[in-house]
């Protein structure tokens, strides 16, 4: 595995990261589709053994179930030291006062939550999973600088939301002299490259280290348009991200099958060296729901496109609305 730094900083990461989304208990959160430990075990076990060290969880997956199935494994399959574990904060983990968001408090709850069921003592890289509207961005910097000072955490990051927020936070922590953001965890895909406009520019700006989510369009690049499995039967935020634009983003997908076939491997591959192929991504977030797509992921590392190829993804791509702010929910 050749390692790279992530975004400017001096951590060693793999080219991909695991998505932790796709483990914990089915019937706790909002995910119906997840593994459980059994079948979640396989492939954490497998995506170390090929050198990943990068793994992405948050605490509101599965109820905090994901950070508590990730946890164990890593701790039963790797050496902590070699690891870099995220996950994040922000969404509603009780419905009572206090129990989400990004204010001070619920920041200092969740941390601690977060370590106790990952079972360590700190994270590698803390993310900000939406903006707060509700809560000063100066309340939000400071107790994620305190984390990182009190050594919780070793780097911090943010996800989806504006660039001009982004840009904002980024100021306001220079201007105290508090942590930046390491990372932006933004959607970004070949059916969603409205980050293309502002965000990445800025990220290549600042020196901010771009680690997408969903870069197979939650499975939907790496099949016909209308194969559906049990994931995208029920994956009830999967819905809201696709229902737009249907018909440019059947011939990206047609596009996606094209190339794949010419160069006889499968979809995965091609919609992942896409997004391998942007400068400013340091390491897409990948989903595996069955040990073998890992093979894909790995093998994307070494497909390089043409610019020909490229072309041809991206021509029938149409201007999208903007999905996965938090102003539209959760993931
Ligand atoms: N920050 C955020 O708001 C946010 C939001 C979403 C996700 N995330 C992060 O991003 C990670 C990845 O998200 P994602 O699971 O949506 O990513 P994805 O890589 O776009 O989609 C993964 C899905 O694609 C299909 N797939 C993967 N490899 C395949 C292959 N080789 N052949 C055929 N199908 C394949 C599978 O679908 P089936 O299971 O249907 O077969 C799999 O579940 C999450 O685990 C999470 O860590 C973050």
């Amino acid at each position: 595995m050749d390692y790279r730094k992530l975004g400017t900083t001096g951590l060693d990461v793999s080219p991909l990261c695991l998505g932790c989304m796709t483990f914990g208990v089915p019937d706790r959160g909002n995910h119906a589709w997840t593994l459980d430990e059994e079948a979640s075990r396989p492939i954490l076990r497998k995506a170390v053994e090929a050198g990943i060290n990068f793994f992405d969880t948050a605490n509101v997956y599965s109820d905090g179930t994901s950070e508590e199935i990730v946890g164990r494994a890593l701790k039963e399959f790797a050496r902590r030291d070699e690891l870099v574990i995220a996950t994040k904060v922000h969404g509603r983990m009780r419905p009572s006062p206090n129990g989400g968001g990004l204010s001070r408090k619920a920041i200092m709850t969740e941390i601690d939550a977060s370590l106790r069921r990952l079972g360590t003592d700190y994270v590698d890289l803390y993310q900000i999973h939406r903006f707060d509207f509700e809560v000063p961005i100066e309340e939000t910097l400071e107790a994620l600088h305190d984390v990182v000072k009190a050594g919780k955490a070793r780097y911090i990051g943010a996800s989806s939301m504006a660039a001009w927020q982004f840009a904002t936070m980024l100021h306001v922590a220079d201007a105290e002299g508090w942590t930046r953001f390491a990372t932006m965890q933004n959607y970004l895909n070949l059916l969603y490259r409205e980050e293309e406009r502002e965000m990445l520019p800025l990220c290549a700006a600042e020196g901010v280290g771009v680690i997408p989510w969903s870069p197979l369009a939650r499975g939907r690049l790496t099949r016909d348009w209308d194969e559906a499995t049990e994931r995208s039967r029920t994956d009830e935020f999967g819905k809201t991200l696709y229902e737009h634009t249907a018909t440019a983003d059947r011939r990206v997908v047609e596009a996606v099958a094209a190339v794949a076939s010419e160069r006889d491997v499968p979809r995965a591959q091609v919609a992942l060296a896409w997004v391998l192929a942007k400068p400013e991504v340091s390491a897409p977030i990948v989903g595996a729901s069955k040990p073998a797509h890992l093979d894909d992921a790995l093998a994307a590392l070494e497909l390089g496109l043409s610019e020909g190829e490229i072309a041809r993804l991206e021509e029938a791509y149409v201007p999208h609305a903007v999905v996965g702010h938090s102003t539209q929910g959760f993931l």
